[in-house]
């Protein structure tokens, strides 16, 4: 587990990314070291290449650098072709023809699900708890407003950093609540995704994501839903009102009257 965050900047950075470095750093009360700090299993430190914002960790013994980006690759790919009869997920949080409903992410991520739903058109607030996890999310959220094909879509997002697990029942306004917890890899982990293994590395696993749909269901939001993979068991063992199918997961939607 990462307990220690520290900022690298390099001796040879320009101005302008020492200048961000330093700024991001104190923001936060954390330390700057430079390019010679060496990292050991319980740091991990931010770096900006240019405007994104990367984390350097360890994993298999080496310094591994996970950074989010949500303008490119297959997510970008996806979201730039959302629409509501080419997503699961927009039947699983009822989408209708002119109907977009206001969707709280308690579990952001790397975003990529909160994307896919903002360009379906729906508002989405997202809540992310793990410190390294929203900063990382924050920055390519920022990146993001600066495209121009994404500028629009990035607006309907927002981003905090809260544990959804007592916040989900305070929200006005919240008409579709999301879940995508964590679920322990079955597949060996030298065939998972580098990327996801530095995610999983961070994030750690979710023990509580049982409370987190109670909560859910014991909110004012009209339906919750639950991303889970195929042959998972249910949160909570608690039934939901239909479930959809997709290739490598399903969703599991409670309506909530
Ligand atoms: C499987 S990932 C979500 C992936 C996301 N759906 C995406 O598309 O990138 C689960 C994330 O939820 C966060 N999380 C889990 N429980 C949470 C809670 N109670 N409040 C806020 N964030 C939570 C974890 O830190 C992790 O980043």
């Amino acid at each position: 587990m990462i307990v220690e965050f520290k900022v690298r900047c390099h001796t040879q950075s320009n101005e302008l990314v020492r200048q961000k470095s330093y700024d991001f750093a104190n923001q936060l009360s954390l330390e700057v070291v430079d390019e010679f700090f060496e990292l050991n299993e319980q740091q991990a430190t931010f770096e900006f290449i240019s405007d994104k914002l990367c984390l350097n960790l360890m994993l298999d013994r080496k310094s591994t650098q996970l950074a989010f980006d949500l303008n490119d690759g297959e997510v970008a790919f996806r979201a730039a072709r959302a629409n509501k009869s080419n997503e699961v997920v927009a039947k699983a949080i009822g989408c209708k023809p002119h109907y977009r409903p206001k969707v709280l992410d308690a579990t952001a991520g790397m975003g990529r699900d909160a994307l896919i739903m903002a360009m379906l058109g729906c508002e989405v607030m997202m809540h992310e708890r793990n410190f390294a996890i929203f900063q990382l999310l924050s920055n390519a959220l920022e990146r993001l407003k600066k495209e121009a094909k994404f500028s629009e879509v990035a607006y309907r997002l927002k981003i905090n950093q809260i544990d959804s697990v007592n916040k989900t029942g305070e929200l006005d306004n919240v008409e579709v609540i999301y879940l995508d917890p964590m679920f322990p890899e079955r597949k060996k982990s030298a065939l998972v995704k580098k990327e996801m293994r530095l995610f999983k590395l961070l994030a750690g696993d979710d023990p509580d994501a049982d409370q987190l749909l109670l909560n859910a269901l014991d909110s004012s939001a009209k339906r919750v839903v639950v991303k889970r993979p195929k042959g998972a068991p249910v949160l909570a063992g608690k039934k939901p009102s239909h479930e959809i199918v997709a290739k490598k997961f399903r969703y599991d939607v409670y309506l909530n009257n």
